[in-house]
């Protein structure tokens, strides 16, 4: 298998990106893949910049087995080129993304999180940052589902 590039997007990247991030990466070293994989998280906003992700994910992460060690980042142009596929977590962030690409080669890259639920009907990962605790856990819900959607996938 080649190494695929995978980056997932939100919009502060300190709460769901960085999840998807974790859990993805946790799925990829039970499967020991980790060679054929780069994985990385990104934000449409810069809000957030050198900062882990937020306190409350961080908790509800560990409950469930995940460390989340990531440093918020902006989204570069320059991503549409590092990396295969570009996964967003909701329409705004898909169409943010869709705005920043040059030419359908790049538009193709383009994808959102919860095409890859096989469990969940959801139609976007909501952001769950000004909500309480069962926000976080639901987006988890959602996440792990869409992760074992998206490496069943690629594997
Ligand atoms: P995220 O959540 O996009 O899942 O990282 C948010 C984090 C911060 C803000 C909004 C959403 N904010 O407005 O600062």
């Amino acid at each position: 298998m080649t190494q695929q590039k995978i980056l997932f997007v939100c919009l502060g990247n300190i709460c769901r990106s960085p999840m998807a991030e974790g859990i993805f990466r946790d799925y990829v070293e039970k499967n020991r893949a980790e060679r054929s994989f780069i994985i990385d998280s990104a934000g449409t906003s810069g809000y957030h910049q050198g900062e882990l992700p937020d306190a409350r994910m961080r908790v509800h992460a560990s409950r469930r087995g995940y460390h989340l060690a990531h440093r918020s980042r902006r989204f570069q142009q320059e991503d549409f080129e590092r990396f295969d596929k570009i996964i967003a977590m909701d329409d705004t962030n898909v169409e943010r993304l869709h705005g920043m690409a040059f030419g359908d080669e790049q538009k193709a890259k383009i994808s959102k999180m919860t095409d890859y639920c096989r469990v969940f009907k959801a139609t976007e990962i909501p952001d769950p940052y000004y909500g309480g605790d069962s926000g976080f856990e639901h987006v988890i819900d959602l996440l792990e589902d869409a992760c074992k959607g998206l490496l069943d996938e690629l594997i």
